[in-house]
């Protein structure tokens, strides 16, 4: 497919260019490592004046027509498209996103920019660091060049991030997530300017979204959003959250949020709870920390957040009802002394909220729900159906109705083993 998609802007007499943080993951493989490629960046340089605006948009046009197979979208506000397919099982799917070079000019900081076409060399500068801002050329002449016009290469040898101009955290805050997320996770410095930049943002404090109106900016909380998960599904989230923290770029997701050790050790908790709790964990876990993190913030702004952030539904209910469920689950753990009532009331709840109430009770509430999760919820009763009907009982409600009472028993200790079971049932 790339191949085509080659082809075909050769035969519009167009420059494709592959940008962005595929080439430098490229740059950055040792040997024999391997990499697999989910999304790859191109840009086109329609070489006209005035420029085709629309190029991107079209050559993804014409692949589609040719692969019926390949999912398009076209974002005609940013004049991008986006072509989609699954490779296959084990790979899962690859996605293509075509631009057409361009500048962005933003009218006020944090604004939402204006696209002006431009050529490729105005469309590298606009990005957020010189590691990223590496471009390969694919079309012919020249296929195969580097274009590296901000040291990217250097830096990367250097191990550092860097910014291409000072304004670019002013421009875009986002900007200071990813900065974070890129240091953390390919082991990189963050060089000495650029963090300065990083202070002199967060100092401005610029930030329009937080009036704390609904939807203010849509796609600087979107994007912030997607940051964040990327950073929270990270094995190493708890580092850049201290380092995001330490910028005082929480800022940006509520004025006065603040990372101290308690809602680090809820967090950690939650992290370790979801292990054993289930085994998709890993799709949902960066969900649940971020639901963590919000819980410090009052209960109305704490709700807007969460729909700025456009969270699932599920999660913006658990943001504002997470507090009473924590009250009736302390409050019954505390009242019933028998083991089978303590469990049979977390049956009511979902995974989720325990996990949750537990990262946020006192130590002996959350060493009973790590209990439930770890051993309790998996004790079943010591006789089934077929075992009943053995001994004589006549399929119906008893049936139900004695399977909950061995269960019950047997969480008590009352009951160790079948034979008991079976006894007590006879009798
Ligand atoms: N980009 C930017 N400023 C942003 C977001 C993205 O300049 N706020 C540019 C960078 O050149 C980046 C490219 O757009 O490399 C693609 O963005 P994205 O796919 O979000 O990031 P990647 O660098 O590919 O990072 P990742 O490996 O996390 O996907």
């Amino acid at each position: 497919l790339l191949e085509e998609i080659i082809q075909e802007a050769e035969l519009k007499a167009w420059s494709l260019y592959v940008v962005g943080g595929i080439v430098r993951d490229l740059f950055l493989l040792k040997k024999n490592q391997k990499i697999l490629i989910q999304d790859i960046d191109l840009v086109v340089d329609s070489n006209t004046s005035p420029s085709n605006i629309g190029a991107g948009i079209e050559l993804a046009q014409t692949l589609k027509k040719r692969y019926p197979e390949v999912l398009l979208t076209v974002y005609h506000d940013f004049k991008t498209a986006s072509l989609s397919w699954n490779k296959d099982k084990k790979y899962g799917s690859v996605q293509i996103d075509i631009t057409t070079s361009r500048t962005e000019t933003y009218l006020y900081p944090s604004a939402n920019p204006k696209i002006q076409i431009a050529p490729i060399e105005q469309d590298l500068f606009r990005r957020d660091f010189t590691i990223n801002a590496l471009a390969v050329k694919l079309t012919s002449p020249a296929q195969g060049k580097l274009l590296d016009l901000f040291m990217g290469l250097s830096d990367l040898r250097k191990a550092q991030i860097k910014v291409l101009h000072p304004n670019s955290f002013l421009e875009d805050p986002i900007r200071i997530y990813r900065a974070v997320k890129f240091a953390i996770r390919l082991d990189f410095d963050i060089e000495a300017q650029t963090i300065q930049y990083i202070y002199n943002a967060t100092k401005n404090q610029t930030y329009d979204h937080l009036k704390l109106e609904v939807n203010i900016i849509p796609s600087l909380t979107i994007r912030l959003k997607n940051e964040l998960r990327s950073i929270l599904q990270s094995n190493s989230w708890r580092k850049s959250l201290e380092l995001l923290s330490c910028f005082g770029a929480l800022y940006y997701l509520y004025p006065g949020l603040i990372l101290n050790c308690e809602i680090l050790r809820q967090m950690r908790y939650v992290s370790r709870l979801m292990k054993y709790s289930d085994p998709h964990h890993k799709t949902i876990k960066w969900l649940l920390l971020l639901e963590i993190l919000l819980s410090s913030i009052p209960l109305k702004e704490r709700k807007i957040i969460a729909i700025n952030l456009q969270l699932p539904s599920e999660s913006i209910k658990r943001l504002s009802e997470i507090q009473n469920i924590n009250k009736e689950i302390n409050q019954g753990l505390r009242k019933y002394s028998k083991i089978s009532d303590k469990v049979n009331l977390l049956n009511k709840f979902y995974w989720i909220d325990l996990i949750l109430v537990a990262a946020q009770s006192k130590k002996e509430i959350r060493y009973f729900i790590w209990r439930y999760f770890t051993k309790l919820s998996k004790i079943s009763s010591p006789l089934n159906g077929s075992d009943l009907k053995n001994i004589g009982y006549l399929p119906g409600p008893r049936y139900k109705e004695a399977l909950t009472i061995l269960l019950d028993k047997t969480l008590d200790g009352e009951i160790k083993t079948k034979q008991e079971a079976k006894i007590m049932v006879q009798t």
